[in-house]
């Protein structure tokens, strides 16, 4: 990150993402929607984006203006929404940034789509744009988006932030058009990602593939223009997620689990329904455990809580079968008449309330195969009990694990791994689990939601002064 100093923003922020908050003003599933919720909170501006509805084309922007916040959406057309959103988004730079290439549909016209619904979320904007606005995209939908409000006129700097990984130059040369879409990239001034690994990738295909010259300190030459690459991991509000836990921890909703459970230990999983979660390894491991750990039988339930996402992509009906016919085979072949081992939810709850089930677990079960942050890791671990903390398992795919060292960190390729470590989180002592949650606290206050925001927005504002 660029040093200090540090200015106070003021300057309008104008976040573009494809994803809005359902309700205006409420937390939602899906952390980039979270997370800039609560940083625009913090600072005021405009949030523009897509509305989640479909309607006819060409209709104006729809305003709300709630005092600090604008909120600035426009529909997408059915068409829009199956080549832009289904179809380009979510079935080739989703399963590719995801490391699944094998999973790829591409398709002209989706791409056709794509590039349609930048030009046009970028026409619609760019009347709302005064020249000292702090203009910051979000995600793998907007790539495009800096090159298209350029052709515009547009030519104050323009900050990028991808919430996903970001694949290395050997899988992202499987995508047709990646030069082009590269070269888009290259209009954002300020391009931040969640981890090292993201940014090495990034890095080394403008280098490689763009001939771009590396100048260090996180700045590169590339298609003449200068560009500040860093990195910026994402965070949570701490306090108002402990809040959260402690006033839900006693609420109806948490009293009833904690009735249901009957003093079992309680695992826990909260994803959307996506095969980027690993969800099926999660459900094996599971069953492994109470296989090969007959002490566990009748004492541990998984809770897994998965909201279905995506809903008419393919491959996301074919996980939400996939995973039925799981959560069915492992109750079938392990229930008693007083006992379910997996509960399996494809339900959204908000977020107090998951922070009231996250107190009452005794392990957090985050093990997706890929995953940009997964702020859910870091929800998790805000929202233990000081005096009696679970234990969190982890992926070493997820970009929190680059923070949360001291969780038990595993590989979900090895099923096992997945059982051993929950096998021992059930039966780590307290001291132990006290000392590894007092470190994973420090690592989340420090590296927190405002200082997510506040480094990323000086650091633009420190290009935009510069200009
Ligand atoms: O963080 C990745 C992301 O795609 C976000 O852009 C989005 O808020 C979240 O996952 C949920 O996905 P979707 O908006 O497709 O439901």
């Amino acid at each position: 990150m660029l040093p200090k100093p540090r200015p106070v923003l003021a300057r309008r922020l104008v976040v573009v993402s494809n994803r809005l908050p359902a309700e205006r003003g409420k937390s939602s599933t899906g952390g980039l929607a979270v997370a800039v919720q609560a940083a625009l909170e913090q600072s005021g501006g405009i949030w523009f984006g897509w509305s989640g509805h479909i309607g006819e084309a060409g209709a104006p922007p729809h305003i709300v203006d709630t005092g600090r916040l604008s909120y600035a959406t426009v529909d997408l057309t059915r068409q829009d929404y199956e080549e832009y959103y289904n179809g380009f988004a979510n079935r080739v730079l989703w399963p590719l940034f995801h490391f699944r290439s094998g999973l790829v549909e591409f398709r002209r016209p989706d791409l056709a789509g794509y590039l349609r619904v930048n030009r046009h979320f970028a026409a619609s904007l760019a009347p709302m744009l005064t020249p000292g606005d702090l203009v910051w995209v979000h995600d793998y939908h907007l790539i495009p988006f800096a090159r298209e409000l350029r052709s515009l006129g547009i030519e104050q700097p323009i900050g990028f932030f991808l919430h996903t990984p970001f694949p290395p130059v050997e899988l992202l040369r499987v995508l047709p058009n990646h030069r082009d879409l590269m070269e888009a990239m290259c209009q954002y001034d300020l391009v931040g990602f969640q981890t090292e690994g993201d940014l090495q990738g990034y890095r080394d295909y403008l280098v490689r593939e763009l001939g771009a010259k590396d100048l260090g300190g996180g700045r590169l030459l590339a298609m003449g223009r200068l560009i500040r690459a860093e990195v910026y991991p994402i965070g949570i509000d701490v306090d108002v997620v402990a809040e959260n836990a402690l006033a839900a921890g006693s609420s109806r909703l948490t009293r009833r689990l904690l009735e249901s459970l009957r003093d079992r230990d309680l695992i826990i999983g909260v994803d959307r329904l996506d095969y980027s979660k690993g969800l099926l390894a999660r459900f094996e491991a599971f069953e492994k455990l109470i296989e090969i750990y007959p002490e566990t039988r009748g004492h541990v339930t998984l809770m897994q809580i998965a909201p279905p996402t995506r809903s008419e992509v393919p491959e996301y009906l074919e996980i939400r079968r996939t995973l039925e016919a799981a959560a069915g085979h492992i109750n079938g072949r392990f229930a008693e008449f007083d006992w379910t081992p997996l509960r399996y939810l494809n339900k959204t709850f908000n977020q107090r309330t998951l922070a009231g089930f996250f107190r009452a677990s005794r392990i957090g079960l985050v093990t997706p195969l890929r995953d940009g942050m997964n702020l859910v890791a870091k929800e998790w671990v805000a929202s233990q009990d000081p005096n009696d903390p679970g234990v969190l398992v982890l992926s070493c795919f997820a970009g929190a694990a680059a923070e949360l060292t001291e969780a038990l960190i595993v590989n979900p390729v090895d099923r096992l791994a997945i059982t051993e470590a929950m096998q021992h989180g059930l039966t780590m002592p307290l001291v132990e689990r006290q000392e590894r949650w007092g470190a994973m606290m420090k690592t989340l206050r420090r590296n927190d939601l405002t200082a997510w925001r506040e480094n990323y927005v000086r650091d633009l504002g420190a290009i935009s002064a510069g200009k």
